[in-house]
């Protein structure tokens, strides 16, 4: 390389300088650098959430914000185009998990909270990625195999999905990502194309770290079917607790959760799946492990230890779904949220696309107004 930088003048003003193809403003040799640690994380506004949702990421995310670390969060509207949906419901749906995040606790003076599809960097620096990256690793990943059992037609969207995903990531440079264990290759195939893109273009890109919960939080089971992961996609509203049910319906819910025929409050997953999982529930709610809630619990029978769990459930979400209805009581104050979200966002993103531009060989008029 050395020589060729001294052709390359900085482009001030554009008329006069064409830069040759392949030479960037930016060295190619790969140099090991330290990156500031910076978590991102992102959830689909697709449905209301739940408290598998609640423990296993927004709590995490607000511990993590409590600490003092570098978090930013995101909606990715984009990503829940990737499923059908409807225009209304996903915007309904947008101000519902704005509102649902600060009423959990999410302050956005420390954690700003950001729309995907307001910064339309991110759609572009999925095209430059979806250049570095093979079908055949795409069609290799198990939610896209799942996923795209579920539909008629396979739309490009939906394959594309772990793509722009790692173009969310990366356009922040963000260090590590907390996640479930089902988006682990997700996360490995950001890392892949982090690598990828830093052999053929020069270092640009932190390699990520995922963050897997360690908690109980992401085996929290469907109340109707402890089998199956409690999920926002369940057809059946009664096999989870979203974080807008009444207490009404916390305690309906509860009442009916399948247990077995044992009456004793035990913790034994594999073999009393039922009866483990809202144990397990519970002790995330008071936060003490499942064989303390055992040990709270042994003069009680399972009904008499789901009204235990019950009310201790609502005392927790109660507080948190007054505060939702009051936020979305207010869109222009959720309006204002996003929109602050979106000029801290802009500015990376800005700087990141302008040098992933020089480095790809593109940055022409970049100088330019
Ligand atoms: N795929 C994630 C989910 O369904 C959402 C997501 C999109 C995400 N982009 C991301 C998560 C970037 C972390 C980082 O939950």
């Amino acid at each position: 390389m050395r020589g060729l930088s001294a052709l390359v003048k900085p482009i001030n003003a554009c008329q006069k300088w064409i830069v040759p193809a392949g030479i960037t403003h930016f060295s190619t040799k790969a140099q090991p650098k330290q990156w500031p640690r910076k978590i991102i994380s992102g959830i689909q506004p697709t449905g209301v959430l739940h408290i598998g949702n609640y423990f296993g990421a927004v709590q995490r995310w607000v511990q993590m914000q409590e600490s003092g670390e570098n978090v930013i969060i995101f909606l990715a509207d984009l990503h829940s185009m990737t499923m059908p949906y409807e225009p209304a419901q996903l915007r309904e749906n947008i101000y519902e998990l704005t509102a649902t995040l600060l009423a959990c606790g999410i302050d956005t003076k420390k954690t700003p909270i950001f729309l995907q599809s307001t910064i339309p960097q991110h759609a572009e620096l999925c095209w430059i990625l979806s250049c570095l990256c093979t079908m055949l690793r795409l069609s290799h990943l198990p939610q896209f195999k799942e996923k795209s059992a579920e539909v008629k037609d396979i739309y490009t969207g939906l394959f594309m999905y772990p793509v722009l995903q790692a173009a969310d990531i990366l356009m922040h440079k963000a260090t590590h990502v907390p996640c479930g264990e089902d988006q682990l290759q997700q996360l490995q195939l950001a890392a892949h194309l982090a690598k990828v893109f830093n052999t053929k273009f020069g270092e640009t890109f932190p390699i990520i770290e995922p963050m897997i919960g360690q908690d109980a939080s992401g085996r929290i089971r469907s109340l109707r079917d402890p089998s199956k992961k409690q999920s926002k996609s369940d057809p059946s509203d009664q096999s989870r607790i979203i974080m807008r049910d009444s207490p009404a319906a916390i305690r309906k819910k509860i009442k009916r959760a399948i247990t077995d025929f044992t009456s004793e409050v035990t913790y034994d997953p594999e073999n009393r799946p039922g009866v483990s999982n809202l144990v397990g529930i519970h002790a995330l709610v008071k936060n003490v492990s499942p064989q303390e809630i055992c040990d709270q619990s042994k003069e009680l029978d399972t009904g008499k230890y789901k009204l235990v769990l019950a009310e201790d459930l609502v005392s927790l979400l109660d507080p948190i779904r007054l505060k939702i209805e009051d936020y979305l009581k207010n869109r222009d104050y959720l309006d204002s949220v996003l929109k602050e979200g979106r000029d801290v966002a802009a500015q990376t993103a800005e700087a990141t696309m302008k040098e992933v531009k020089s480095r790809i060989g593109v940055n022409i008029l970049q100088n330019c107004r």
